[in-house]
């Protein structure tokens, strides 16, 4: 345990040893499913940028393959950057990344695969006329970066890219096209932009349907669909997106509300998360989302660690077309292969102020599922100038955490805690009703009594959670070892926490129900499953 090799992860991904940042070019091909990834071979700390390499059959269990790129040209010496994988109509591949040159300016790289027939992918040739792209006039050197997949125009010939920059404060995503992946012509204007936001990484852009359940490729357009633009926000560190209507004829986005544009309404995830990246799964006709879950420790503990950073449970991301505002985010339903056992709750009485043990033996890889149902009489006579005042003010970040009592909130699960409590990290629910009787539902993730170690960040995370008519409180929370990955209302609220227990670790982690609020009874269920560990082989 010197190594505390308790925070490696059961069934989340990441190498073996030292550092990892992004997803990189996730595609499928003869059936394997490849993850590349931002990785440091000699450290782990950020540096010497190489794409790691992993297959897997079915996103769980993965087989770790030698280094795809290195920084081995001068036109990415300091770096083979971020960078998305497009699948041509006749199967082959066409790999875009970002280098970082010897003179430290981003360009774009073209590479494929040196041998299509291998499903492993192992070999990869960089186009030797590259760059294919350097930054154009008006687009500082550093500021240029992370090219998407490529989508077909409706000829199927011409294709087009966004990449991300900033012009002053204003964050930007520029569209290029092409036929071959060589040569291209800059689009006037911007795919987008947002004063204000800074730099624009690792954009995302893709199509979702407004009327079927499955994803879509992302050349897809016509009628039935919104455009998803993604951003991930260098000023902030986070990922936020929006559901908007693409012209391709003008090279436009619009986004379907203004107020909650990229970059200033919704997140992907409220916790730690960042430069995520999707494709579309052509095996099982899905998007699937990998995000980048980084470390809230210090440099100097990874380094004794050896290891750094983690990606999250690979999610499918489809339009919610009960609110018609968000998306949802779900864990891939091969996540449910490695359920063991079972456990059951069922209505569980949660009376104000109770902590309630739920005896599932180690809590430390944990698939939970569960609901919560809040007195109706309670709920509709809470209307107290105190509960006035929550509504407007009431936010997860800023409101004390799971210690801070109100009439309706906070309820929820106490994950990673030690028998005595000492160490905890509860998920939970606080609803706020305002003077008009409206109420509003928060979802939050508390970390500032996950753990006794120094130099840890510790923070509280969340944002609220639309919930309808007639729908019960709902959430999906994966444990994993120091990865709490928390879905409300089917994923339309998504919190992932990094947290590092010291007591609170493989056989000494326990669960709890509890609730908070000082004025309901809440009535809970629960299904709990322990997770297997995933199958992780080296090449
Ligand atoms: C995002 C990012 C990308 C860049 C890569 C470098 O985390 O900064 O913009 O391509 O990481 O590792």
């Amino acid at each position: 345990n010197a190594m505390l090799s308790w925070q490696r992860t059961g069934y989340h991904f990441q190498p073996e040893k030292n550092w990892m940042n992004d997803p990189d070019g996730p595609l499928f091909h003869k059936g394997w499913y490849h993850l590349f990834y931002q990785y440091n071979p000699d450290s782990a700390v950020w540096g010497n940028i190489s794409w790691g390499h992993a297959v897997s059959t079915d996103l769980i269990h993965w087989l770790h393959l030698p280094i795809s790129f290195i920084p081995d040209k001068w036109y990415d010496s300091n770096g083979v950057w971020t960078g998305s994988a497009t699948i041509l109509p006749d199967g082959s591949i066409v790999m875009l990344y970002t280098g970082s040159t010897d003179d430290l300016v981003q360009v774009q790289n073209l590479a494929y695969p040196a041998n299509l027939s291998d499903p492993l992918l192992l070999d990869w040739v960089k186009y030797p006329g590259n760059p294919v792209l350097v930054p154009p006039p008006g687009i500082g050197g550093q500021d240029f970066r992370d090219p998407t997949t490529a989508w077909a125009g409706p000829d199927g010939k011409k294709w087009f890219i966004t990449i991300g920059s900033k012009v002053n404060k204003t964050g930007v995503s520029l569209v290029y096209e092409t036929v071959d992946f060589k040569k291209y012509k800059l689009w006037d204007g911007f795919l987008h932009e947002v004063p204000g936001t800074g730099m624009w990484e690792c954009v995302d852009f893709y199509p979702v349907s407004t009327v079927e359940g499955n994803g879509l490729d992302t050349s897809y357009n016509g009628p039935g669909i919104k455009h998803l633009l993604k951003a991930s926000m260098d000023d902030d560190k986070n990922d936020y997106y929006a559901l908007g209507t693409y012209d391709i004829v003008k090279q436009k986005w619009t986004p379907d509300n203004p107020e909650i544009d990229v970059g200033l309404g919704l997140r992907y995830d409220y916790g730690k998360f960042y430069a995520s990246k999707t494709f579309y799964d052509q095996n099982k006709q899905r998007r699937i989302l990998w995000g980048w879950i980084g470390e809230t420790d210090s440099e100097a503990i990874d380094l004794f660690k050896g290891w750094a950073s983690v990606q999250t449970i690979p999610r499918t991301v489809v339009f919610d077309k009960e609110t018609g505002t968000n998306i949802l985010q779900w864990p891939v339903e091969e996540m449910e292969s490695l359920r063991q056992g079972g456990n059951e709750f069922n209505n569980v009485k949660l009376p104000p102020g109770s902590v309630v043990p739920l005896d599932v033996g180690s809590g430390a890889q944990l698939d939970i599922v569960a609901s919560f149902e809040v007195d109706k009489v309670a709920l509709e006579e809470a209307t107290t100038e105190e509960e006035e005042a929550d509504n407007t003010s009431y936010q997860c970040t800023t409101s004390g955490g799971a210690s801070s009592r109100g009439k309706l909130g906070p309820f929820g699960l106490i994950v990673f805690a030690d028998a005595s409590l000492s160490e905890l990290t509860p998920v939970y629910f606080y609803i706020t009703k305002g003077p008009d009787g409206k109420i509003q539902t928060h979802f939050c993730s508390d970390e500032s009594r996950s753990s006794q170690a120094p130099d840890v960040s510790k923070e509280i995370y969340g944002s609220t959670v639309p919930v309808l008519a007639g729908e019960k409180l709902s959430v999906r929370i994966l444990v994993d070892h120091s990865i709490v990955e928390s879905f409300a209302q089917g994923g339309r609220t998504v919190i992932t926490s990094r947290v590092y227990p010291t007591k609170a670790i493989y056989t000494a982690a326990r669960l709890f129900l509890f609730n908070n609020a000082t004025g309901v009874t809440v009535s809970a269920s629960a299904k709990i499953w322990h997770l297997n560990s995933a199958d992780i082989r080296s090449y």
